[in-house]
């Protein structure tokens, strides 16, 4: 990832110096153009700002990134602390974005630099559910299982411990889950083969693992999951405050610290006739490789008693031991990986390719 530096100190990136001005330009005309007209906007009028770039600086340097700052910024508008920037942002107004998020800025410098500091940013949105669902009734389905308990490592908030209590309807018709329920997903799928119709098993447990789990319980956390979201794309906050809201209904068990750790003592809390079914989505490529071999022999370890499966949603090559179709790294999709630990043999397998963190998928196993 690239380090991102201050003006006028220069930055490494790519193997180019880039001054923090060029950053929040290069952010402005290609990562927010095509998606957020505001971030689009303001990030300009950062990249022109002498004084804003002086205040940005005094955070440290890996926190000086827009998402990281506009993050900050947006946390304090939803706080209802800087109210004109939430008026821009409800208006959709991008000049008068600009000029808040500004004067929001230089004026509460020392606010923003410290959620910076004191936040890591969150990636936690819907899509998910789309890849989980269909995967994890076919690990079940594979295993055997009635009842399955599950554990979402590097879970962040937890939020795909509910993929059995949201409803999907895929762009070929399938639908999946509760249709019902307050959260409603409506992904793409590409390619010819169907999802499958198969429904999950019960659930009987719900354990999320990671070393700074979300507690949707706390304001302040479920207002930095959406400050983490840009401001012009409604839709997806709604969503994003509806599974927060079925979340905080019936929250997970969340133990926090290494996943390398706790994983046996999460597996210990599935009751013995249920299959552990582990989730990791795009959470392994925060783990050393060689953290990466360890996980999968607590897995491995774990399935001495019992079958164990796990469900992993990971970019080409991260997720040990599942193949990759022969794809490149870092091709902008993500493998859709199915193990199934038996008492003598592990079954590890590819079954489909999505895009756009789930909102698009193939399924490409035979079921
Ligand atoms: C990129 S986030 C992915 C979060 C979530 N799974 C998702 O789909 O958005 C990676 C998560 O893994 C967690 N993490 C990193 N290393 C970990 C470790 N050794 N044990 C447990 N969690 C870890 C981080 O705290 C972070 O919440």
């Amino acid at each position: 990832m690239a380090r991102i530096g201050g003006m006028p100190g220069p930055t490494v990136s790519a193997g180019k110096a880039r001054t923090l001005a060029q950053v929040y330009r290069r952010f402005a005309e290609v990562d927010a153009a095509a998606t957020s007209p505001l971030y689009e906007r303001i990030s300009a009028a950062l990249s022109e700002s002498g004084e804003a770039l002086r205040a940005i600086e005094a955070a440290p340097a890996r926190k000086r990134h827009p998402t990281v700052i506009l993050a900050a910024l947006h946390d304090l508008a939803l706080a209802g602390r800087a109210p004109a920037l939430a008026a821009a942002y409800a208006a959709a107004d991008g000049d008068a974005a600009a000029a808040a998020a500004i004067d929001t800025l230089l004026r509460m410098t020392d606010t923003v630099v410290a959620t910076a500091v004191r936040r890591p940013l969150r990636t936690d949105e819907t899509g998910r559910y789309a890849v989980l669902y269909p995967a994890i009734a076919e690990a079940a389905h594979r295993a055997g299982a009635n009842t399955i308990g599950l554990i979402d490592v590097g879970c962040s908030a937890g939020l795909n411990l509910n993929v059995d209590r949201v409803g999907i309807t895929y762009s070929d018709g399938q639908s999946l889950g509760d249709p019902s329920s307050p959260v409603q997903l409506t992904p793409s799928v590409v390619g010819d083969r169907p999802i499958p119709a198969r429904a999950m098993p019960e659930v009987v447990a719900r354990i999320g693992v990671d070393l700074d789990p979300v507690d949707v319980t706390d304001p302040d956390e479920a207002r930095w999951l959406r400050a983490c979201r840009w401001p012009d794309q409604p839709e997806r906050a709604a969503l994003l405050d509806a599974e927060l809201a079925l979340a905080a209904s019936a929250p997970p068990l969340l133990l926090h610290g290494d996943a390398i750790e706790l994983l046996p003592g999460a597996f210990a809390r599935v009751p013995a006739d249920a299959l552990p079914v582990v989730t990791t989505t795009w959470a392994l490529s925060s783990f050393p490789l060689e953290s990466r071999l360890r996980f999968l022999q607590r897995l491995d370890a774990a399935a001495t008693g019992r079958a164990v499966a796990w469900v992993s949603v990971e970019g080409v090559g991260v997720a040990p031991a599942i193949p990759t179709f022969g794809d490149r790294h870092a091709s902008g999709h993500s493998i859709i990986g199915l193990a199934v630990f038996g008492h003598s043999a592990l079954h590890a397998e590819a079954i489909g390719r999505c895009w756009s963190r789930g909102r698009m998928l193939a399924w490409l196993a035979d079921s």
